[in-house]
């Protein structure tokens, strides 16, 4: 008779009670697995007309504790929902929010400046060949200007194939030039590398790099563009740069670009012309590096520029130490109104 037994479960009133119920009923020693033990000892005649029985038993309790088990966890639902609120109306408690790093602030307004005189954006690796690094931009082996530039060697210097960490991005001038030929008109910002550390250096830095290529290219479009693009970057009319003739091996003329500061609350900032500071290296690129990105420099010029991106924060946001940047101090962002 299974009434007695799904009295048993029907008492317990709480998932706990219920699980105790069905190891004293199911579980290895339970009444009703001792019942179908007796199957085995009982002669044919008696197991024909009792196991029926037993087995009915068995499944009867077995459905009853799975009817049970489903209303208490029902009832212990609709207890929670009854009694737990949310008020949705609490303020959410405060989460510190990250923000944009100085050195990205810059070349995303810098991306943005040079998308609207129609620059695209282009890559190239931080492990960087020597060809691509040096050699096509006019510096063959033993050139000096390779020496200058406090290269760090992926291998000893003396391995032919020896990458390095790229010492500036002009090498993306030679990739772009051969994945998009001419005309063309891009930035590629990144990081660079120099084993050089003080003050105002850092091993790692950040350039940008412009280049245009097209035909019947003139300094004076060099000259246009940078004004253009300082006055945007600085925010301000009175952005004068002056151009003085200097030397790059990849460029020729070569100029190196002055601007104008003065002197505002104590503080040296850009614009006017009370001085001049060293801003930009720049030139019309030379013949012998379009022939090496593989276009044809009698059809083909153009000028390039280069400058640090570091730099440039630093003199929009007034900041003096450059190796700040790197440091990952909050308080240092925010002091500049960068942490949040
Ligand atoms: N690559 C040069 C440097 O790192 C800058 C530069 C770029 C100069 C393009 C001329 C043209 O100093």
């Amino acid at each position: 008779d299974s009434a007695p037994l799904l009295d048993r479960i029907a008492a317990a009133d709480s998932l706990t009670s219920l699980e105790g119920v069905r190891v004293a009923l199911l579980g290895k020693s339970g009444e009703v697995t001792q019942l179908l033990k007796t199957l085995g000892g009982m002669d044919p005649a008696t197991r024909a007309s009792e196991g029926p029985k037993i087995h009915a038993l068995r499944e009867a309790v077995t459905n009853g504790i799975a009817a049970r088990k489903a209303a208490l966890e029902d009832a212990a639902l609709e207890q929670r929902l009854a009694t737990e609120r949310l008020d949705l109306s609490l303020p959410a408690p405060e989460r510190p929010l990250g923000s944009v790093h100085p050195v990205s602030q810059v070349m995303d307004e810098l991306a943005e400046i040079f998308a609207d005189l129609g620059f695209a954006v282009a890559e190239g690796p931080e492990i960087e060949d020597q060809w691509h690094n040096f050699t096509a931009l006019n510096m063959p082996e033993s050139h000096p200007a390779r020496a200058m530039h406090d290269t760090f060697y992926l291998e000893p210097k003396d391995v032919e194939e020896a990458k390095v960490l790229r010492t500036h991005t002009s090498p993306v001038q030679i990739r772009a030039m051969q994945a998009l030929g001419a005309p063309l008109r891009v930035i590629a910002p990144g990081r660079v590398y120099r084993s050089d550390s003080d003050a105002t250096h850092t091993p790692m830095f950040h350039q940008i790099e412009g280049l245009v290529i097209d035909r019947d290219i003139t300094m004076g479009h060099l000259k246009w563009t940078l004004e253009t693009f300082l006055k945007a970057f600085f925010e301000r009319d009175d952005i004068v740069i002056r151009l003085r003739p200097s030397y790059f091996p990849f460029t020729e003329p070569s100029a190196e670009v002055d601007v104008g500061w003065s002197m505002e609350k104590g503080r040296r900032v850009v614009g006017g012309s009370e001085g001049w500071m060293e801003v930009l290296g720049s030139g019309m690129v030379h013949p012998r590096v379009i022939a090496a990105a593989g276009l044809d420099p009698d059809e083909w010029q153009g000028f390039a520029f280069g400058t640090g991106v570091d730099r440039l924060a630093m003199l929009k946001y007034g900041m003096d130490d450059l190796r700040a940047f790197f440091d990952g101090d909050l308080r240092w962002l925010k002091h500049y109104g960068f942490g949040a």
